[in-house]
């Protein structure tokens, strides 16, 4: 039996994954699909298991980038309206994998509340922000979860209680194929207030690091003590080009790609800036992008 034999609805082959990146980059992948239901999604799981065809999941793409050759295996991405819901319980805010972490920010702060705040402005989907716990200065997104609902690379559904998830800085135990719903304990406080405090961080953002599309978050790790874009800056980087590739002028942590560039350009660019701040600090720089 193939992958796609009763999968033809759902299942395409050589899909171009570039407009699914923030990038806007890189080749197709090999089959693609987006599952309407939770079901539907277990049981293409569990064919890929079978017939071992390798699977990962695409969130919003904007942490990604895909290679010129493009992705093997299957490629799913989880955009249908039953990964995406939030809704507020007690104190609790309960969200789909892939829902936008944005969307859950602002649905937390105007039912009053508070800790997801300080991540307004982060990209992505929550189930993306979950598995590299992606988080700020102000805090992380894994500090606020207490349970993760997964789907296992061989399709089985299982919860993932606080006693199993760890949390480091821009990673997580969480390493399942999927991340299905995540819930978050806050702290109740003036909507108001938050709101407000919300405002400061996106300000805040908005003016250190460029944002939107033709880039992605930062393309590095900060080490440990220090931050990986003051130190490309200082090794004097920003504004360095291969093809259509350029170290941001506003933060030299982040590449942005212009037109006509390729994922080659990037990759290029991305060894360049490691040898050199390898050379002049001796510094190892780590990616916090991930490379398909
Ligand atoms: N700096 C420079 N030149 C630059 C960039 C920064 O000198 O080109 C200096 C700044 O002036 C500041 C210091 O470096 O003194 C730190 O900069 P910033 O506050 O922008 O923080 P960062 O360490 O560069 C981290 C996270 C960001 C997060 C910000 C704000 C990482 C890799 N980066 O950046 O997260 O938004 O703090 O909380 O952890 C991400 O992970 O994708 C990301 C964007």
């Amino acid at each position: 039996m193939s992958l796609m034999s009763g999968f033809e609805k759902i299942v395409r082959q050589g899909e171009p994954l570039a407009m699914y990146t923030w990038f806007q980059l890189g080749g197709p992948a090999e089959y693609f699909a987006e599952p309407e239901t939770v079901d539907e999604l277990i049981a293409l799981v569990r064919r890929c298991h079978e017939e071992k065809v390798p699977a990962r999941l695409l969130g919003q793409g904007s942490n990604i980038l895909v290679r010129d050759e493009g992705a093997p295996g299957l490629v799913i991405r989880l955009a249908a309206p039953a990964f995406c819901e939030i809704r507020v319980e007690g104190r609790s805010i309960v969200a789909g994998g892939g829902a936008l972490l944005g969307r859950v920010v602002t649905t937390a702060v105007h039912g009053g509340l508070a800790g997801l705040e300080t991540l307004i402005g982060i990209p992505g989907t929550v189930g993306g922000a979950l598995h590299g716990n992606a988080g700020t200065r102000g805090g992380n997104i894994g500090q606020w979860t207490l349970q993760a609902t997964v789907v296992t690379a061989s399709g089985e559904v299982c919860q993932r209680g606080n006693d199993e998830l760890i949390f480091g800085y821009r990673e997580s135990s969480l390493d399942d194929l999927a991340i299905l719903e995540v819930r978050c304990d806050l702290e109740e406080d003036d909507p108001r207030q938050l709101a407000q405090r919300m405002q400061r961080h996106w300000i805040a953002k908005k003016a250190s690091q460029p944002m939107g599309h033709q880039c992605a978050g930062c393309v590095f790790k900060n080490p440990r003590g220090s931050s990986a874009g003051e130190l490309i800056d200082r090794a004097g980087l920003k504004g360095t080009r291969i093809g259509g590739a350029v170290v941001s002028d506003r933060h030299a942590n982040f590449i942005i790609a212009e037109p006509e560039c390729t994922s080659q350009d990037v990759l290029r660019l991305i060894e360049l800036v490691r040898s050199q701040v390898h050379d002049r600090m001796g510094i190892e720089l780590k990616l916090e992008l991930e490379v398909w």
